[in-house]
């Protein structure tokens, strides 16, 4: 396994269009990551791999300031193109060694960062203090059911089955430790799950092009035998199906975020 964070650089020129909110789900998406950090209008929050602003940019309406940590210049490049006035503040810097004063925020946000981090548990302690008594982390990050639509499903097994599942693992948190992994490091929950839901669609087109075009970081690393083959197994199977490459398929997702104490001394 690598022991570098995956820095987002290449994926400058197509983040906000992937990764961006589909419409209408940012305003509640943020209203709930605020909500769950009990964040108040003169709080200043940390976010971990501040990326382009995604986050960053709208949760400032809520809050005083947001100071956002990440590896990637050109992401943050990208962010102040978009900043607009807002109290966003961009610092090049390593989740694992944060450049940042102990004891000097009100709350942090993480959304899809600590499974690029191979340290994580460093990161987590460095968020740890920064963090003044009694704030809290707040992590995000969407969810998909278990049970997916049945084009998705054949599409997401042809992948699985060329590919391997353990090919695309994280260089971080694992999937498996999704659910766990702040807990398992001592931080405590508070409160319950904040989630809103809602459904997307995509065509069966779309999703192999996002694979070929390695839209998801998991397939950087992939030689490209390897994404033809998947692609090709996904191409197979809907033509074996009957699937109308065209056709949207639904996609129910939800955006959860859980607010966490850090782990006490
Ligand atoms: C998937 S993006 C998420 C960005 C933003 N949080 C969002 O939800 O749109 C992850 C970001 O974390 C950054 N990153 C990865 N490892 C990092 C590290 N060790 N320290 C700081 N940032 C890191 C990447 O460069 C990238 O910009």
């Amino acid at each position: 396994m690598s022991s570098e964070s995956i820095v987002f650089d290449p994926a400058v020129d197509y983040y906000d269009e992937t990764r961006g909110f589909a419409p209408g789900v940012e305003g509640p998406a943020i209203a709930l990551m605020a909500r769950a950090g009990g964040f108040a209008s003169g709080d200043r929050v940390l976010e971990v791999g501040i990326g382009t602003g995604r986050i960053a940019l709208p949760l400032a309406a809520h809050v005083r300031a947001v100071v956002g940590v990440d590896l990637s210049r050109a992401m943050m490049g990208r962010l102040l193109d978009k900043r607009t006035g807002r109290a966003v503040y961009p610092v090049l810097g390593d989740a694992t060694h944060l450049p940042l004063l102990a004891n000097a925020f009100d709350g942090a946000v993480a959304v899809h960062v600590f499974h690029l981090i191979p340290a994580w548990q460093t990161a987590l302690r460095e968020v740890a203090r920064a963090l003044k008594p009694g704030a809290r982390l707040v992590s995000a990050f969407y969810d998909q059911p278990d049970k997916l639509s049945p084009v998705h499903e054949t599409l997401s097994q042809a992948w699985d089955e060329a590919v391997g599942r353990d090919r695309m693992e994280n260089v971080g948190v694992s999937r498996a430790q999704y659910g766990t992994f702040l807990a398992d490091e001592g931080w405590r929950q508070d409160g319950e799950p904040h989630i809103y839901e809602y459904t997307q669609t995509r065509t069966p087109r779309e999703h192999i092009r996002r694979m070929e075009e390695r839209i998801w970081s998991q397939c950087w690393r992939l030689p490209d035998a390897v994404i033809v083959r998947g692609v090709t197994a996904m191409r197979e199977a809907a033509a074996r199906e009957g699937i109308d490459l065209d056709a949207p398929f639904e996609v129910p997702s939800s955006f959860k975020a859980l607010a966490y104490f850090p782990p006490e001394g």
